[in-house]
């Protein structure tokens, strides 16, 4: 922490506040003083507060930089694994090869779930979106764990965060088997961990199981490039429901239910939707219009970040998997990815992009590539909380291990001034 300082002067008086420097990035003023001289910080959708101090991952949207552990995430995407990334975030040490194995074989020895879960299926119309599924049977999962839901024991945290990064792969194929009325598929721990996920997806008990390689590979590497990214909003949501001392699995829910938004996790879905509704690069003008059109609420998805300012890191090794991937299964005139780079080409060309500094964020080649492996569009979301296991458990455990909280923010209120109440019989 540096001994800087900042003055803020006010109806005559003058404050002096804290400065605090991290490690990269900017510092930061503390404000909390501002309470007991009458003050509250007026920031709606957070845009300039750090609601927290992490040292998980950092973010430079200026400069299109991501680092998780300070190893920058296309080195990670090229060189590491997900599994391998999953123990960076939640350890803050790139694994050996015995902590490497151990971990690969703690998460693969909890990939079951209790047979109870089935029935909590059960419940669920079958045309039900996965997302509505995923809220509830994650949170569910909390009722089978009572043995390990103190969580101030570390081993507590420690054997939750390996039972969710473990299951969520389980939890979300069955949810897809549900939906399309197959029976649940088995982990098989011969498999890795990527492996284990598509034949859970697209297995069945009449054949053997038979993952193709090139799509595990792209599974694997999808997982990575979402697993963490800093203090987004469904991030936000697990440290805001965890302050409370709520259970790490009703933490994830609600990140899970945070993440389902178009402007978060769900706009995956609504890439996919919007360049199928395009239909053809003959009508992308249209679309780039109305999304330049302040009375159209349409939005071109896929497009534009809170943080970054410049390309999305995680876009560009997104859009050479996409590549890669679509020529290696011999759909490269895929005409969706096409539009996608039409559509892109068109987008960082046009002053109103340019302008508002408006780029291909991670959502938009991802639902290229998970259409090409055979994830169908309604699980992209599934796919994209799946992959944010580690970076919301890492954070929640991260916050909890040390002195926190619980989270309480302020408003500016500008609702009516204390009035006696109203009879009935004289309003
Ligand atoms: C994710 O935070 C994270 O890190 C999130 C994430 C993660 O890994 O966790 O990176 C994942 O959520 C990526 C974002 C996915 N969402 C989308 O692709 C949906 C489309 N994008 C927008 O809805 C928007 O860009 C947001 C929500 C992503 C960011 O919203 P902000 O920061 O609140 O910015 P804004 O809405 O204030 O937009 C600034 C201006 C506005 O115009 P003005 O009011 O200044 O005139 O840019 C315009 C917006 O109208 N704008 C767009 C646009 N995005 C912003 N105009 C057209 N198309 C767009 N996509």
């Amino acid at each position: 922490m540096s001994d800087k300082k900042a003055t803020l002067s006010i109806d005559g008086k003058t404050l002096e506040l804290n400065v605090h420097s991290g490690t990269i990035g900017p510092d930061v003023i503390e404000v909390s003083p501002l309470t007991g001289n009458g003050y509250f910080t007026y920031d709606p959708g957070f845009v300039s507060t750090a609601a927290c101090e992490s040292k998980i991952t950092y973010i430079d949207g200026n400069a299109g930089v991501l680092l998780h552990g300070g190893y920058p995430i296309e080195q990670l995407a090229e060189q590491s694994d997900y599994l391998e990334t999953c123990y960076l975030l939640l350890y803050g040490k790139l694994p050996n090869q015995t902590e490497k194995e151990t971990f690969v074989n703690k998460v693969r020895m909890h990939t079951m779930v209790n047979d109870q879960m089935s029935t909590f299926f059960k419940g669920f119309r079958r045309d039900a979106h996965p997302m509505a599924i995923m809220c509830g049977v994650v949170g569910a999962l909390s009722a089978f764990y009572h043995d390990s839901l103190d969580i101030a024991d570390e081993h507590h945290r420690e054997i939750s965060a390996i039972r969710l990064i473990a299951k969520m792969p389980t939890l979300a194929a069955m949810t897809y088997k549900y939906t399309i009325g197959q029976p649940f598929m088995y982990p098989q721990n011969h498999l890795s961990y990527s492996e284990n996920f598509l034949h859970m997806m697209f297995g069945n008990p009449c054949e053997p199981s038979n993952v193709n390689p090139v799509l595990a590979k792209a599974m694997d590497k999808i997982f990575l490039l979402h697993a963490d990214h800093e203090q987004n909003a469904s991030t936000s949501t697990v440290r805001l429901a965890g302050s409370t001392g709520a259970n790490p699995f009703a933490c994830i829910s609600a990140g899970i239910a945070a993440l389902w938004g178009p402007s978060h996790g769900g706009a995956n879905e609504a890439v996919l939707d919007m360049l199928e509704e395009i239909g053809d690069a003959s009508r992308i003008d249209e679309f780039v219009a109305r999304a330049k059109d302040k009375n159209d609420p349409f939005r071109l998805m896929g497009f534009g970040h809170r943080v970054y300012k410049n390309f999305d890191p995680r876009a560009k090794v997104m859009k050479q998997a996409a590549d890669e991937v679509l020529a290696e299964l011999g759909l490269e005139n895929d005409p969706l990815l096409k539009i996608a780079k039409r559509l892109e080409q068109i987008a960082l060309e046009d002053e109103y992009f340019v302008e508002k500094k408006l780029y291909p964020n991670v959502d938009f080649y991802s639902g290229i590539i998970l259409k090409a492996i055979g994830i169908p569009t309604s699980m992209f979301t599934v796919i994209f909380a799946l992959g944010r296991t580690p970076g919301w458990i890492a954070h929640w455990n991260e916050m909890i291990s040390g002195a926190y909280r619980i989270g309480r923010p302020r408003q500016l209120y500008t609702g009516p001034e204390k009035r006696d109440f109203v009879p009935l019989d004289k309003r």
